[in-house]
């Protein structure tokens, strides 16, 4: 995974969600001690070869735990996930399965996988296999008002 396929994103805003949101594909979190999964988002805005999110639309973003997820134009998503409460604690990770690509699902404080079970903390690493790597993770930076990553 590269910043190809985060560049794929751009092309995938205006994909399948983006048709039925009216907005750039996103999907809002919960935050990690509820026990669901993540929702459509708003507020993504392209810039230059990134993407940035605002964080006064997407509300999940302002809890620990709490996620956004992005769909790509190559069929994956990724995950932006408050990390802590400092101002740049986010991370940004694809949620495709290490083990075999198979897209994690937030329950709770993991990302677990519908495949064959494999478990991901909130910042996509492995917490039980079979998956052994990590979520693939991408450039995070913020601002009090906009996460970017790319
Ligand atoms: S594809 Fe995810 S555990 Fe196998």
């Amino acid at each position: 995974m590269s910043e190809l396929d985060l560049e794929g994103v751009k092309s995938a805003h205006i994909g399948r969600r983006a048709v039925l949101c009216g907005a750039v594909a996103i999907a809002l979190g919960v935050s990690a001690d509820i026990a669901s999964a993540s929702v459509p988002a708003v507020g993504i805005k392209q810039v230059g070869k990134k993407l940035q999110i605002d964080l006064a639309k997407n509300k999940a973003l302002g809890k620990v735990g709490g996620a956004v997820t992005i769909d790509l134009s190559n069929g994956t998503s990724v995950a932006i996930v408050r990390t802590s409460a400092a101002l740049k604690g986010f991370t940004a990770m694809n949620l495709s399965c290490t083990h075999q690509g198979v897209t994690v699902v937030q329950q709770g404080s993991t990302w677990v996988c519908p495949a064959h079970g494999s478990t991901f903390s909130t910042a996509g690493k492995v917490v039980r296999g079979p998956a052994n790597q990590a979520l693939f993770t991408y450039p995070v930076t913020a601002t009090a008002k906009t996460v970017t990553i790319g």
